[in-house]
């Protein structure tokens, strides 16, 4: 199996981004379908109020932030970070009083001390998320609120696993050991541990249940591929017709749990951590 470099890993996770930033935007983060329904829930548990300094850190295309900005006002500051120039170019149109810069969480060069401090479905995806954490600990000010948004388990979040379940177990190199996986801090304990481990405190974590809507089986199929496994999708198909057929079968019968009328309707665990600096 390919050793796991987390270098290469977030090259390829930049340009995989940059990619799907358009889809992603308009299917998802900005629709507020399905898990983003956690966007308001975020930043209703950072308690943001009008007149803050906020860091968003892997904004993306801007979700959290639109939702931050229309509660600061004009004495408010919105910050946000990423490192994909695709998806920074929609959060700049979509959110016209943020301040947007390109740049790798797990090296920003800012100063200075924000109030509050969100990071909604990026956490997992730094090769190295205590040293990122570390370095948010010392941007928040003394009373300040760290807010983290994560996907829960495998199991409690069924629209990845059920695609991404059998291509494993058909194509197990097809993730390199140990690169990161979105359910990385999907356990409440995981993610209350990395956040304590780099100094937070008052570290507490809720789980909300949400629901994704994602119509007939093959449109599930389909956007998935061309979305969530853009990056995977050549290798799934470089395995050959029979091989992703038996994948799409495994599927497909998994999905049946799900199934109401012919659509698929996924329970969508998300957790929620909130922080202080002392
Ligand atoms: C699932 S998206 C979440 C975006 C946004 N927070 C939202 O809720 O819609 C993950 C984001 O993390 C960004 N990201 C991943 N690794 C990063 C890194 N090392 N530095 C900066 N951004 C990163 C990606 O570019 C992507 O925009």
């Amino acid at each position: 199996m390919a050793a796991y470099d987390p270098v290469k890993y977030k090259w390829s996770s930049r340009d995989n981004w940059n990619l799907v930033a358009p889809e992603y935007h308009n299917g998802w983060a900005g629709a507020g379908r399905g898990p983003f329904r956690s966007t308001a829930q975020l930043v209703k548990s950072a308690q943001v109020v009008r007149g803050d300094s906020v860091l968003d850190v892997g904004c993306g295309t801007g979700a959290v932030s639109m939702q931050v900005a229309s509660i600061l006002g004009s004495s408010g500051l919105i910050v946000g970070v990423d490192f994909s120039r695709g998806a920074l170019r929609i959060a700049r149109s979509a959110v016209p009083a943020g301040n947007f810069v390109e740049m790798d969480a797990e090296n920003v060069g800012l100063h200075g001390r924000f109030d509050r401090i969100l990071c909604q479905y990026a956490l997992m995806f730094f090769p190295d998320p205590a040293r990122v954490l570390g370095n948010l600990r010392t941007l928040l000010k003394e009373d300040g609120v760290l807010a983290v948004a994560v996907h829960g388990t495998a199991r409690g979040v069924p629209y990845f696993s059920t695609i991404m379940e059998p291509v494993l177990q058909r194509l197990p190199d097809i993730r390199p050991e140990g690169a990161p996986t979105v359910h990385r801090f999907g356990e409440p304990a995981s993610l209350k541990d990395v956040i304590e481990s780099t100094g937070f405190a008052d570290v507490s974590v809720e789980k909300f249940v949400y629901s994704y809507d994602a119509g007939t089986f093959e449109q599930y199929w389909s956007d998935y591929l061309s979305t969530t496994a853009a990056s995977i999708r050549s290798k799934i198909q470089a395995a050959g017709e029979k091989t992703v057929l038996e994948i799409k079968e495994r599927a497909r019968e998994s999905a049946r749990h799900f199934t109401n009328n012919g659509v698929i309707i996924f329970p969508w665990d998300v957790l929620i951590a909130t922080a202080r600096t002392k």
